[in-house]
């Protein structure tokens, strides 16, 4: 059964009546532009389809949110008038957090019995938590009876994750689960938030291999990188990283010291390579999109210094097979996920030589979705 018939389900089952609301909000993966949405910078994210769902009932005139959680096995109750109490479970924090955004900002969303459940594998850099975020709140405006553009809605998902839950991301996976196009990526520019949807051409899939290595230091070191970029922009005279270009960045190499030289060397080279790929792809040059993305995984992993043994051996395992147009670390490093761009034709035996080949490499059983870009995050109202 797939994941949306399990939601339903398990909501009548549960709960002995039949939701009146179904959201649903999908992952991301980044094909490439990796740590410059928060310079202001270009990123090339795609939906994937692997989504959460929540189903829901209000109930009107109460102020007790039940809601029951497939994944984790487990139940929370909580108060609309208390989203924020710590003893509550960590599991329930995403989407408490979007209700308590959106009740900061005006929106009456009352009470409501719901399950929640999805397939974006959990803590793999996948974006699991925003589309939590993105598909509470679109749950949220229905039950409140309201609506917003789907930019909106990302921008409320940042603010979530920087309010409510304390982590410094940039805007790009929020807006890849909310603005998604069904077999297209995403360019994003971070800083006028303007979207182009660019197609992936039919003949290729995108491949996303997880390295069963879970991002420990992830936390701590993402918001160094933040503070050293700001740091590095400080010292080239420019607002952000965006606004400097790779001759200005060797000119400052001295003034900046090695360290944030090298940061600033990634990330300005990187929003290129960005822009690069759109042509190529529009170019159905594949070719080269693919040594674009071997060029970012070499500048993440020595430049700016976010990989590990696990993600450079999945990358050059998976860059070595044919078919493999080109692979790469994806989301923000330490573990988690690399994304292989691999000829459709070619994807059933890039499967069967890279689980093994990585297995007897790292001992790390790794999990591999092959995934087409999907729809950005919505919501259908259900009769019955
Ligand atoms: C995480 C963040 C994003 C982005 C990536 C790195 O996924 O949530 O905003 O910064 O890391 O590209």
């Amino acid at each position: 059964m797939n994941v949306r018939d399990a939601v339903l389900q398990k909501f009548r089952h549960h709960f002995g009546t039949s939701p009146a609301v179904l959201a649903r909000a999908p992952g991301r993966v980044n094909l490439i532009g990796e740590h410059t949405d928060y310079n202001d910078g270009f990123v090339l994210p795609a939906a994937i389809d692997r989504a959460v769902y929540i189903a829901a009932r209000p109930r009107p005139g109460d102020t007790l949110v039940h809601m029951l959680s497939v994944d984790f096995d487990a139940q929370s109750t909580f108060s609309l008038y208390n989203l924020d109490d710590p003893d509550l479970p960590r599991w329930s924090l995403y989407p408490r957090g979007a209700l308590w955004w959106l009740q900061e900002h005006g929106y009456l969303v009352p009470a409501f019995d719901a399950v929640i459940g999805g397939d974006i594998p959990i803590g793999a850099g996948l974006s699991s938590s925003a589309a939590v975020e993105l598909v509470t709140l679109e749950l949220g405006l229905a039950l409140a009876e309201a609506s917003m553009p789907q930019l909106e809605k990302a921008l409320a998902g940042v603010e979530v994750e920087h309010q409510f839950v304390g982590v410094p991301c940039g805007v790009m996976d929020q807006m890849a689960s909310a603005m998604g196009r069904a077999d297209h990526a995403l360019l994003i520019d971070c800083r006028s938030l303007e979207t182009t949807p660019v197609p992936v051409p039919a003949e290729v899939s995108l491949v996303i291999l997880d390295t069963g290595k879970r991002r420990g230091l992830v936390s701590s070191e993402y918001a160094a990188r933040r503070e050293q970029c700001e740091a590095a922009a400080r010292a080239l005279g420019v607002e952000t990283l965006r606004d400097a270009s790779l001759a200005e960045v060797e000119e400052a190499r001295a003034r900046l010291g090695d360290l944030l030289y090298r940061r600033a060397r990634h990330v300005v080279s990187e929003n290129q390579r960005v822009l690069e790929a759109v042509e190529a792809l529009r170019s159905d040059d594949l070719v080269r999109v693919g040594e674009l993305l071997r060029a970012s995984h070499a500048s993440l992993r020595d430049d700016y210094e976010v990989s590990c043994a696990e993600l450079d051996a999945m990358a050059e395992i998976a860059n070595a097979q044919t078919g493999c147009y080109g692979a790469r670390m994806t989301g923000a490093g330490f573990g988690g996920c690399a994304v292989a761009l691999v000829a459709t034709d070619a994807v059933s035996a890039f499967v069967e030589a890279v689980a093994p080949m990585y297995k007897q490499r790292t001992g790390l059983t790794p999990q591999v979705y092959v995934c087409r870009a999907a729809e950005g995050s919505g919501v259908e109202r259900l009769s019955g």
